[in-house]
């Protein structure tokens, strides 16, 4: 949850005649909230349609085994909301791929949990009745639950995007004071958080559709009001972005573990940021992961850009994932350790998520594996 903002026309006092006071809370109202002020009802429902769900069944990581998924085998689609790939998922969160080209997606609602979308490629504007965020690469975006949105892509782009279902996206508990601000010490600042910018969504016109998606599946509304009729809003629920690259890393003089790259907590799952950082200063410190085996977590990496030491000669690129679950215990690639002795430091660019349920697999999924890729260790 970030901080309070006000934004646009907001009245003196809260709930009072006027415009159309939407209130967004999470928890019921004992959570992070916002006000939203629209000039027409936010519940004219004019049609309900159900709609193909478009998602496919995942089936258990068996036999058990680490995995390579090569994003660039997935083709593009439309936009991000239809076009989706469904990768992986536990009940409590959903890795999914897009690419594609220019266009707007459908308005799309997710009362499901939040969205963290992560921008690898291109420029995007996230639009939502709060405003937009203009998003580049290696922008985080966090979209909160219920938040009608849409994508707007003026050319090549691709996203990663994971979903939590039955929870939130937030800024780890540890990082903040008791009273909601970032202590010193954390790896961000609320300087680094980007909040929408004022939108002109005040003039638009109804109606319009908007995809809903609830766990039972995919529902189309037709609202008489165009959902961003709004002047002005207040509150700590809203959608923001952060720059990977506004994440400050932490090193020390021995190897530190992933947790100091913890960036967003979520409900069974964590997303942490790798980015460049000289290595451990230590002479003799092991500078790349040591083996280990995350006996109560699946662990995915996206590798977004830069070198990729540890793993060097298993096949891995900018757009690769891996998964490395429960059950398997991993480490270097074969001569990595000593690579990695002569130099200083990484230029990696990776988003990692581990999840404390095991992932299941689409077969999307299985069709962009490197089926060669568990046995590269042996390599
Ligand atoms: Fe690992």
């Amino acid at each position: 949850m970030p901080y309070y903002r006000a934004v646009g026309e907001v009245p003196a006092k809260r709930h009072l005649r006027g415009a159309f006071e939407e209130l967004v809370g999470e928890e019921g109202f004992s959570g992070a909230s916002s006000l939203l002020y629209h000039r027409n009802s936010p519940s004219a429902l004019l049609a309900v349609d159900a709609l193909e769900s478009g998602r496919p069944a995942l089936q258990p990581n068996h036999p058990l085994s680490p995995r390579h998924l090569q994003t660039a085998k997935l083709a593009d689609t439309a936009d991000p909301v239809t076009g989706r790939h469904i990768l992986a998922g536990t009940p409590t969160c959903t890795l999914a791929w897009w690419s594609g080209g220019a266009g707007t997606s459908p308005l799309y609602r997710d009362a499901t949990g939040d969205t963290l979308a992560y921008l690898q490629q291109g420029t995007m504007r996230l639009e939502t009745a709060f405003g937009h965020l203009a998003l580049s690469p290696g922008d985080y975006a966090v979209i909160p639950a219920g938040a009608v949105h849409r994508f707007v892509s003026t050319g090549p782009a691709s996203l990663l995007l994971i979903e939590a279902h039955g929870g939130h996206v937030d800024i780890p508990a540890r990082y903040l004071t008791a009273g909601g601000q970032l202590r010193e010490g954390a790896p961000y600042s609320e300087r680094d958080i980007r909040a929408p910018r004022p939108s002109s969504g005040a003039r638009l016109r109804g109606p319009v559709e908007v995809l809903v998606r609830t766990r039972a599946g995919l529902t189309r509304h037709v609202m008489a009001h165009h959902p961003f009729d709004v002047v002005g809003w207040d509150g700590c629920a809203y959608p923001w972005a952060i720059n990977i690259l506004d994440f400050e890393p932490v090193t020390g003089r021995i190897h530190q573990p992933p947790p100091v790259h913890q960036t967003f907590q979520g409900p069974r799952f964590v997303v942490c940021s790798f980015v460049p950082r000289p290595y451990d200063f230590e002479p003799g410190a092991l500078k790349i992961p040591y083996h280990h085996a995350n006996v109560d977590s699946d662990e995915v990496l996206f590798y977004s850009r830069g070198d990729f030491m540890s793993r060097a000669g298993a096949g891995i690129n900018a757009g690769s994932m891996t998964l490395h679950p429960a059950g398997f215990t991993h480490g270097p690639q074969p001569g990595a350790l000593e690579r990695s002795a002569s130099q200083d430091g990484t230029e990696e660019v990776a988003v990692m998520i581990d999840t404390f349920d095991p992932l299941g697999l689409s077969e999307p999924a299985r069709q962009a594996e490197d089926p060669t890729y568990w046995g590269s260790w042996a390599s």
